[in-house]
């Protein structure tokens, strides 16, 4: 079974103290402007039409936007860790996907103090999680356009459908921030469905002492007058979700894997003695992942084990999963399979959440199997056996009915039991080359649970609708080969 530490934690939100920003003249002149309709025509007189607020996803209907894609996004940042005060700027590189009058970004709380598009100040306004953008011109199909959004304020997480908190969530000592499945918007303006994938660099600036930590390379560290600027890069399609910029007092380690992988590792002192020899299994555990899934999809990887325990889960932030504590080796397997599943292959729709969790889980299950732990046939039965009555079974993995569903066991454990079911329907051999084939074909992409199916049947010339529509999609608890 899953940890419990991955578990959401329930209605635990940190009381935040709301610091006032004056709204300045340039603001209420913008919001005036903003007031456009959806019919609104740029100054060329060129029609275009209004990018949707969400990017369709029924369980997150204004997560994302319609109408472009991000490119890049350059975020600079300078965090407050004792005002918990937060200064931003995201510079962001997009390509219009359809003649665009105006457009959303995802962005909650907050007080944004400008935007521009191609340089010109562009008519904003927020409406919930929406900051909707009028540039002065029609944005054309195809081409390329700049967006510039300043901001400030006291970043205060999202409470997730099932009471859990995601986004930026501050600490004694800084700030643990997560994205998945909705926290993006709570510090940055996003494009934030995992159906857009971006490259990103980040700069985040704290007060000497502290360490800011994202994925990707450390491009640089400088410090002057009491502050230290962190730069860091991240060159691999990355879904909004899987940043962070998690601000803490760390120990560093730093090392490149034998192949060629160049490891970060921060770790609050107070969780170092139980991380150690965890931490110490990262390139092991990646060579092993690496012969079972394919070559490691990024160039860069590590750990943020961050001592907010309260959270109550871990996240797979691409190339450096974040711990809330220190984690034991299944969840560092776990978060690291998700490089594979979840970072590099990543999900259309929230609804095929156990592409991510089941896969993750059963990466578990193979590790222990294959060191000197419970084989995974072991670790099936024994969830298997539980009754009728179990939550386990209470919705299936594919279609897991809400937000509110997408991190419960029937995700993770019998998403897990499904990849068991398919592995004893294949044979181990035709399993492993559909894992590998899925990880590999999709690299640095996206991925359905239709496509996988088809994989699976492809790949073992086996028809296997009936598989997976028992373990996927039928409510209940099915029944097994
Ligand atoms: N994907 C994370 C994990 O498996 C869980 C994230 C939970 N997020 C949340 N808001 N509850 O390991
Ligand atoms: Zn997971």
């Amino acid at each position: 079974m899953t940890p419990s530490r991955r578990q959401p934690a329930r209605s635990r939100i940190t009381v935040l103290r709301h610091k006032a920003v004056l709204a300045t003249v340039p603001v209420a002149v913008a919001a005036l402007i903003g007031a456009a309709g959806p019919t609104a025509t740029g100054a060329t007189g060129t029609e275009g039409a209004a990018g949707a607020a969400g990017a369709g996803d029924p369980y997150f209907p204004l997560s994302g936007n319609g109408g472009y894609h991000v490119r890049h996004y350059d975020l600079t940042l300078g965090y407050d860790t004792s005002s918990r005060h937060l200064d931003g700027r995201a510079a962001l590189t997009a390509r219009a996907t359809q003649n665009l009058s105006r457009f959303d970004l995802d962005l909650t709380g907050l007080k944004v103090t400008g935007v521009t598009v191609d340089r010109a100040p562009a008519a904003f306004r927020r409406k919930g999680q929406e900051l909707v953008v009028t540039p002065r011109h029609t944005l054309r199909a195809g081409r390329d356009f700049s967006v510039t959004v300043t901001y400030s304020g006291t970043p205060k997480p999202v409470t997730d459908p099932d009471g859990s908190a995601d986004g930026w969530i501050p600490t004694d000592d800084g700030a643990f921030v997560a994205g998945e499945p909705q926290g993006a918007m709570t510090w940055f303006p996003a494009n934030a469905h995992p159906k857009d994938k971006s490259s990103y660099d980040i700069t985040i600036t704290v007060p000497q002492g502290r360490t800011a930590v994202a994925g990707g390379v450390l491009l640089g560290q400088h410090t002057a007058h009491g502050h230290t600027a962190f730069h860091w890069r991240e060159t691999q399609p990355m879904a909004a979700y899987l940043a962070t910029a998690t601000v803490g007092k760390f120990q560093i380690e730093q090392y490149t894997t034998r192949d060629g992988i160049r490891v970060y590792n921060a770790v609050d002192p107070r969780e170092a003695p139980a991380a150690a020899p965890v931490l110490k299994e990262l390139p092991s555990v990646l060579e092993w992942e690496s012969r079972l899934f394919g070559p490691y999809p990024f160039r860069s990887a590590g750990s943020i084990v961050d001592h907010a325990p309260d959270i109550g889960y871990a996240l797979e932030t691409q190339t450096r999963p974040l711990y809330d504590s220190a984690p034991d080796i299944s969840t560092l397997v776990h978060e690291n399979a998700h490089q594979w599943f979840g970072d590099s292959v990543t999900l259309t729709a929230w609804k095929d959440i156990w592409l991510n969790e089941g896969f993750a889980t059963y990466a578990e299950w193979l590790y222990a199997e294959q060191h000197g732990g419970d084989s995974a046939q072991k670790t099936f039965a024994a969830l298997y056996a539980r009754p009728a009555s179990d939550p386990l079974w209470a919705y299936p993995p594919g279609d897991p009915g809400s937000g509110g569903n997408i991190f419960g066991p029937p995700v993770y454990a019998r998403g897990a039991m499904t990849l068991h079911e398919l592995r004893k329907a294949v044979g181990d051999r035709d399993f492993f080359r559909v894992l590998r084939a899925w990880a590999t074909g999709n690299r640095g992409g996206h991925g359905t649970t239709a496509q996988f199916e088809r994989l699976a049947e492809r790949i073992s010339g086996k028809r296997l609708d009936g598989l997976f529509r028992t373990w996927l999609f039928t409510k209940g608890k099915p029944n097994s080969a």
